[in-house]
């Protein structure tokens, strides 16, 4: 399909993040993007530049430029938009991890409710434009929990159930508002589980292949039999700048991996991987697996389904979920410096505040 990439200056939100950082690659790396980016993001304890040092080195003043700042903070975002005029924003930007939002809501409501509404008060102030385009980044969570069969289609019926989930639908809702009320130019994708290189190993994927590399307990919640449907994250990027570029005015797209796994299931066939990788006996890992403490609330399955964008926008996912899991612990396996650096922040503060060392 031929995307319409006439945007000469696109602002993502949350590109020091996991996904955001995939994304800006993918956008130099994989589609040349000619245009400009500008990275707004306010390095949480999830946010690192590391994630992106190459990029910046090559296209940093030229095609790339980075701004620390909140989007909790209107008068900084105005600033932005003011110096760099946008005319795309895509909005990573959030607190994305459910058992945070457990143990703490706050930042979740503001970052993700108030930060989201900042950016579309700033697309409202400094746009007259009805092709310049908002894109919002959102997550399956926001339609529920799935019992053992089923689907979540863009027409399911909200029904959030963690705080994250509630404060990412409670941002959906607004940006679908700022097209009805204001005709503000939007698109909303709503993604399952992304899993890759740079995730932040408080997620399950990296938080494993990183306990098994120290021997530690793999804390599997509950019975291990909640479901995900895993998307590798470089077919998550293709499917987001799809959307941004010929998605329709007002839609929502699902994106995801047509991939479940019931959580179990999962770190046995991770512990395998490693296990190969190396040069360990196949089930030497899994005298690891323990089952802790379920989390409040756990939503037992999603699923999505991803029809729509598929035959809409001619998506398609292009790594089968060996290949992203092979190229995943490798990258684990080979960025020792990387994880050194995440383990001495914040990451390591939170294990200790959890019941998984
Ligand atoms: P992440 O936690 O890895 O990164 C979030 C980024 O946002 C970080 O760089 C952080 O510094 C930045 N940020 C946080 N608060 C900010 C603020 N107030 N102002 C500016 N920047 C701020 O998250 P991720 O996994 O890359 O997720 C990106 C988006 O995708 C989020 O909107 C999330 O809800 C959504 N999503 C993620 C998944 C997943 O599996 N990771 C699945 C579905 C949807
Ligand atoms: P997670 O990566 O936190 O993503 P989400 O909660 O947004 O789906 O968790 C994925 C699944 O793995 C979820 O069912 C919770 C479970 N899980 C564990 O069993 N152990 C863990 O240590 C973590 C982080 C998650």
């Amino acid at each position: 399909m031929n995307l319409n990439t006439n945007f000469k200056t696109i602002l993502v939100t949350g590109g020091a993040g996991f996904i955001g950082s995939n994304f800006i690659r993918y956008l130099f790396e994989k589609v040349q993007y000619d245009g400009k980016i500008v990275n707004v993001d306010k390095l949480t304890y999830a946010g690192n530049l590391e994630n992106l040092a190459d990029i910046d080195k090559k296209f940093r003043g030229k095609q790339y430029f980075f701004e620390k700042a909140d989007i909790c903070d209107y008068e900084a975002i105005d600033t932005i938009f003011s110096n760099y005029r946008p005319d795309c924003v895509i909005h990573f930007a959030a607190e994305s991890h459910v058992d945070r939002s457990i143990h703490g809501p706050k930042d979740f409501i503001y970052t993700n409710i108030i930060g989201t509404f900042n950016l579309l008060e700033a697309c409202r102030k400094w746009w007259d434009n009805s092709s310049y385009r908002f894109h919002h980044i959102s997550t399956d969570e926001v339609y529920g929990s799935l019992g053992e069969t089923g689907y979540f289609y863009e027409t399911t019926a909200y029904d959030p159930r963690s705080p994250y989930s509630a404060s990412k639908a409670s941002s959906d809702h607004l940006v679908s508002a700022y097209s009805h009320t204001y005709g503000l130019n939007v698109t909303i994708s709503n993604c399952s589980n992304n899993y890759g290189p740079y995730q932040f190993p408080e997620k399950l994927i990296p938080l494993m292949i990183l306990n098994m590399l120290e021997e530690k307990p793999l804390p599997v919640y509950g019975d291990g039999k909640n479901v995900r449907d895993w998307l590798y994250v470089e077919d998550h990027c293709s499917g987001v700048w799809m959307v941004v570029n010929n998605g329709k005015n007002g839609e929502t797209y699902n994106i995801g991996g047509e991939n479940e796994w019931f959580n179990i299931d999962l770190v046995n066939k991770l512990c395998e991987i490693v296990a190969v990788k190396k040069g360990k006996q196949i089930d030497y890992y899994k005298k690891l697996l323990t089952f802790v403490k379920d989390r409040p609330g756990h939503d037992r399955r999603y699923a999505i389904n991803c029809d729509k964008i598929k035959h809409e926008l001619g998506w398609k996912q292009s790594v089968t979920f060996d290949e992203g899991l092979d190229k995943t612990v490798d990258w684990y396996l080979n960025n020792q410096k990387w994880i050194e650096n995440v383990k001495s922040g914040q990451y390591t503060r939170w294990l200790e505040m959890q019941y998984k060392v």
